[in-house]
């Protein structure tokens, strides 16, 4: 046998143990075996390059990891599903399709499970696979075409010779539960984190950029439809395109089947969730799809979803175990949620340790003690939760739950306001929990402004430990920065530029980027207008707190208790040791204001306040800011470098006052000026 002959017969042996394994799940040669071909194949395409072809075995990978996914138009849209979780819904959706076709008996429909991964579509143009995409925002998606590649459940080349030179196919990529136990235990011996369900697990895996990582994940395809191609020559109806796919060499469901009326819904509804838990692979319901396609197309579509279609879901899966204790998290904005720590149980695909509990008015409508049997439900990818109790299994010791009252992380108070279920930390800018959070909102750009402190850069300062509250942000050199990873003298510069520029700021961007609970930045505008300075805001009460527009309880309450909890004013002191200061925001001056009617000029270079901060505090206090002298000028204020306007000034009799005096003058009715 010449080379060329024996590379095309390797190939096609391979294609059909390919196919023999991943879509009739009927292997007929020892994996040994296997791998001797696919080494053969190998060797013989290594000494002849010039004979491998683009859809050969063994060039399932290839070429070097991209840089980003490229997007890509669906040529048809991917919708999704609606819902139905009740028989009536079923009975409906049924209902709705014979009166769509106006027909008194009943319909066929093809129903199939529903598989929990990830939908994509594969092209194949005569026959080769062309292009493979994610569903994206369902009318573009990523080009994940050489990543699918690698599924050896994807055909690289059609079975047969009856297909439409351009076709799409549909499917589901997901991973089966086996491969998923396996893939954890290898991550587990590698020390790496375990993936949380086999769902996720196969998203990770498709998304890779490098080809080469989703080839070691155990991904597998089934396709669920044609999307597009030349329809004529198609079979009739979605159940024989169906067998038409898995004759081209796709794995299609094997659980499908044709039913009829709405009892043939139901009775698959019921055998699939009886053996949903013997499957290999995940699945949330079971679809049902009218399965004349020419009724499909009168029908049509209502918004995103078809209306000869609906998904089926089962109920989330519940089971009961062992509530061992309660443990309180604290999330990034000081939510403390009551957490259950459960004897471990298997629900809804994955072991179950932990389930939330909501919060501290649900633990007491359910009736939940430590020590109890409880319920616990898991659906798709939902938080675990707590459902009921079981009370005849109330053992004699259970303990009831308190909520602490100070927070488990960091110590401060934990306070809970009426009208809110939820109890928070108020060590908002001091607590480790809330540290990433309180910094990115410090930094950002409506507060504090200090451009280039994001993200990624916040969570390594943070992680590294240089930096815990906004109040070291000012403390840091270039030498710490300089050391964290992926951090260029240049941005470590820039980034110090940013900090110190950030120290000259004014009163209400300091209130708003305390990151005081219910306060936004306009509120915080009007508490600096209204207060004027820091320390008076410290000090208001709640009632005095009301008397800004736009405060009422729930607010006023937010700040009293932020303004009380030690470890805050601990953090605004060391900004205010830091150097930061801040020009007034508008003081609560009566209409007109202190300086009504008066025509300031500012000249030269003032000591410590800029023209802007300067210009804003008279006009805040009522004044107007003029750029000439004239006789109608109430004050020249001057500063260093002072040129002709102060002579101007002199000349005219014009009243003149420096920076000191101007102050003064403010402070009369709104407090310091500075911290
Ligand atoms: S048909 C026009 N069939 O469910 C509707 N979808 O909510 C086309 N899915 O994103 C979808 N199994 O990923 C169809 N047998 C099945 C399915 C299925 C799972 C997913 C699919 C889609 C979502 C729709």
């Amino acid at each position: 046998m010449g080379v060329s002959e024996r590379l095309h017969s390797l190939r096609a042996e391979i294609e059909r143990y390919d196919h023999e394994y991943y879509v009739l799940d009927a292997p007929s040669i020892a994996d040994a075996d296997y791998d001797r071909l696919f080494r053969e194949l190998q060797a013989l395409e290594a000494e002849h390059p010039e004979l491998v072809s683009r859809d050969s075995p063994t060039q399932r990978v290839g070429g070097a990891p991209l840089a980003e996914f490229a997007a890509v138009t669906h040529a048809t849209a991917m919708l999704s599903l609606n819902n139905a979780f009740a028989d009536d819904e079923v009975a409906a959706f049924d209902r709705r399709v014979r009166e769509g076709l106006a027909t008194d008996g009943e319909v066929d429909y093809s129903a199939e499970p529903k598989f929990d991964g990830l939908a994509v579509g594969l092209s194949y143009a005569k026959g080769i696979l062309v292009c493979g995409a994610t569903r994206g925002d369902g009318s573009t998606g990523e080009n994940v075409t050489a990543n699918l590649r690698t599924l050896r459940s994807v055909p690289l080349r059609l079975r047969a010779s009856d297909w439409p030179a351009a076709l799409e196919v549909r499917g589901e990529v997901l991973m089966w539960r086996s491969d998923f136990e396996r893939l954890n235990a290898r991550q587990r011996e590698k020390g790496e984190k375990e993936f949380v369900n086999p769902r996720n697990a196969a998203a990770g895996g498709l998304r890779q950029l490098d080809p080469r990582i989703t080839a070691q994940r155990p991904l597998r395809f089934f396709a669920y439809g044609i999307a597009s191609g030349e329809r004529a020559g198609l079979p009739a109806t979605h159940s024989a395109q169906l067998d038409q796919l898995e004759r081209w060499g796709f794995p299609v469901a094997r659980e499908r089947r044709r039913v009829t009326g709405l009892a043939g819904l139901l009775a698959y509804y019921a055998d699939m969730g009886s053996r949903r838990a013997s499957l290999p692979y995940d699945i949330d319901g079971v679809v049902y799809k009218l399965d004349d396609l020419a009724a499909q197309e009168r029908l049509g579509f209502l918004s995103r979803a078809p209306r000869f279609a609906v998904a089926h879901k089962f109920p989330a899966e519940e089971a009961v175990t062992e509530l061992l204790d309660i443990s309180i998290q604290v999330g990034r904005t000081g939510a403390l949620t009551p957490v259950a720590r459960l004897a471990p149980v298997f629900v809804g695909g994955v072991t179950v340790n932990n389930a939330t509990l909501h919060n501290e008015d649900e633990i007491r409508r359910k009736n939940v003690r430590i020590g109890d049997v409880v319920v616990v439900r898991r659906a798709g990818d939902v938080i675990p939760e707590v459902v009921r109790v079981v009370p005849d299994r109330r053992p004699a010791g259970a303990r009831e739950f308190v909520m602490p009252t100070s927070c488990p992380v960091c110590g401060s108070r934990v306070v809970r306001s009426a009208d809110e279920a939820v109890a928070r930390c108020s060590g908002g800018l001091y607590c480790p929990a809330q540290r990433k959070q309180a910094l990115l909102h410090f930094a950002s750009r409506r507060a504090l402004d200090i451009e280039g402190l994001g993200d990624k850069l916040v969570e390594q300062l943070v992680d590294s430990a240089i930096v815990r509250t906004p109040g070291d942000l000012y403390r840091l050199g270039l030498l710490a920065l300089a050391s964290l990873e992926r951090m260029a003298d240049k941005s470590a510069g820039n980034l110090l530029a940013a900090i110190e520029r950030s120290k000259r700021t004014t009163l209400a961007r300091f209130i708003f980027a305390l990151g005081i609970r219910n306060v936004g930045e306009a509120t915080a505008r009007e508490l600096a207008r209204h207060f004027g300075s820091l320390d008076r805001l410290l000090a208001a009460d709640e009632d005095s707190l009301r008397q800004v527009p736009d405060v009422g309880p729930t607010v006023a309450q937010s700040i009293r208790q932020f303004c009380s909890e030690p470890h805050n004013l601990e953090v605004i002191e060391q900004l205010r040791a830091a150097g930061l200061v801040w020009s007034e925001g508008e003081p609560a001056v009566p209409a007109g204001g202190v300086f009504a009617g008066q025509v300031f000029v500012l000249t030269g270079t003032l000591p410590s306040l800029t023209r802007e901060a300067a210009k804003a505090m008279i006009e805040a206090a009522g004044g107007k800011v003029s750029g000439s002298v004239s006789k109608k000028t109430s004050f020249v204020v001057a500063g260093a470098e002072a040129g002709s306007k102060l002579e101007r000034a002199l000349q005219l009799g014009v009243q003149v006052i420096d920076e000191g005096q101007l102050l003064g003058l403010l402070e009369q009715t709104m407090g310091p000026s500075t911290p």
